[in-house]
Formats: C-alpha cells, structure tokens, sequence
C-alpha cells in the first residue's frame, strides 16, 4: 500500500531522517518506537507528506506522494489519511461532534446527512455518544482521544496515523484506545502509530525501532495473540 524509499530529512542541516525505507502493506498494524527526539514524529510526518522530505519517495499505491500538486496532495491526505494526536487537536470553538465531521465538510465528497450520520455511529462504536455538544474542554482526555479518532474517521480513511495516541491518557484510558484500535484493524484498517508504551506497541503486528533517524531493527509478530512479553525481551537487548 505505502512504500517509503530512501527518504531522507533536514532541517538545518542537520539530518533528522537518513535513508529510512520500509513498506507498509494493506491491513498492517505498524508500530514505531525509539528514543526520544530519533525522529519518530518526523517519520510519521514525512509519510503522510504533511512535512516535505529532503530526499528518496513515498509510493502511496504506486503513486508518488512527493511528486503530487499540493491541491491534490491535500484531498489526498484528508480523504485517504486519518490522524490522531498526542495531544488531541481539536478545535475549542466548536462542539465534539462539530469537531468530528469538519473533515467530512471539508472534503465535500459526501452529503452532510451522510457525513452527521457516519459520525453518530462513529461516537456510538467509540462509547462516547451523548457527548456531542459538549465543548472539547469538558470531556476527559480519553474520551477527547476517542472523539480524535471518530474525526481521524470521519472520511473513511485507508490508514490511521497516529502520534503517541495514549501518550497522555491513564491505564483505563489507554486500555479503551488500544481496544478500538485492535478493532478497527482486525476490520481491515491499516495503522502506524508511533508510540514509547510497549503495552501499546505489543497490538501491532511489526514494530520500527528508529534510532538516529534511522531503522534500527524491525520486528514482526508472526502469532496474533498479545505480545508484549517478546517486545519487551526485544527492546531489553536493543537497548543494552
Ligand atoms: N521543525 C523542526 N525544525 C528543526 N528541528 C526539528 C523540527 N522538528 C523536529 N526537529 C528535530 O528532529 C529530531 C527528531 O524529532 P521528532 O519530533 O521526530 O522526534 P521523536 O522521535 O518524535 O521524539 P519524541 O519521542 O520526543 O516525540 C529532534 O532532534 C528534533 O529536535
Ligand atoms: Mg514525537
């Protein structure tokens, strides 16, 4: 589905990304880990071209996202990506279930009966209906993160970014998120998220650990259930 080749990343003058290539196949639940400021993010970004790499290509079912008119890149990234945050970026002045169909509106690929529809069901599967007019500060950080995700939905994406999902949320909170991303992915959507909690990265079916900018070592999980025993063994001898 994705495939990323040689891409390489500076700001500065300093390289950020060197030669990172890797592929992402349709249904894939990919995770990426490594230390803080390795370039994590960065990846993400340059992937789904919100950020422009300096060198190598991103082949989005053969065609070159690099290459792409900007206009196009655009629709692109919103009716065919999905994003979710750290740190939920919601819009204050609008309601949650504003905040969700934005994207739908934005897109105008759809009537927005089908797109108010689409996100009532959406917040229904997340478990956080009834909250609809509710402002985005007076929700729970959890439930914020599951409204993110029926937004990062909104436009039945191909794959789901997301950057540190869990990043600010408790142990129930996390246990929610994970529950619906292993959902959606067992419903066929592919995932790359970037995340430093190993309980997150043990749902994933590869994970990246990126070092310098760099894939360092990859490893894929050929059983399907919970793994988080040999990731941990694994990132125990990566990081020793
Ligand atoms: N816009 C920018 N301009 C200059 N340097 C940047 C920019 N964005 C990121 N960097 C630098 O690139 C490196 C990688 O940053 P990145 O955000 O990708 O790290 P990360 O792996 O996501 O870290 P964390 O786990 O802390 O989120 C860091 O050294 C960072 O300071
Ligand atoms: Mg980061």
């Amino acid at each position: 589905m994705i495939k990323v080749e040689q891409i390489s990343k500076s700001f500065n003058n300093l390289e950020i990304l060197n030669n990172v290539s890797f592929e992402i196949k349709r249904g894939d639940f990919v995770g990426v880990m490594g230390p803080s400021g390795s370039g994590k993010s960065t990846l993400l970004y340059s992937i789904s071209q919100m950020d422009s790499v300096s060198g190598g290509r991103i082949l989005f079912e053969g065609r070159n996202l690099s290459e792409m008119p900007e206009v196009e890149l655009s629709e692109f990234r919103l009716t065919k990506m999905g994003f979710v945050f750290q740190n939920a970026q919601m819009l204050k002045n609008l309601s949650i279930f504003n905040n969700i169909i934005l994207p739908g509106l934005i897109a105008k690929k759809e009537t927005v009966h089908i797109i108010r529809e689409r996100a009532s069901k959406l917040m229904k599967r997340m478990e956080i209906e009834g909250l609809e007019e509710r402002d985005v500060r007076e929700v729970s950080g959890g439930q914020l993160q599951r409204a993110s995700i029926c937004r990062a939905m909104i436009n039945n994406p191909e794959i789901l970014f997301l950057d540190e999902p869990t990043g600010a949320l408790n142990s129930a909170a996390t246990d929610q998120v994970l529950a619906i991303l292993e959902d959606l992915n067992h419903e066929g959507m592919t995932i790359m998220t970037v995340t430093h909690e190993p309980r997150v990265a043990a749902k994933a079916k590869k994970v990246l650990y990126i070092q310098d900018g760099q894939i360092a070592a990859c490893k894929e999980f050929l059983t399907v259930t919970d793994h988080e025993r040999e990731l941990d063994k694994w990132l125990m001898e990566l990081t020793h």
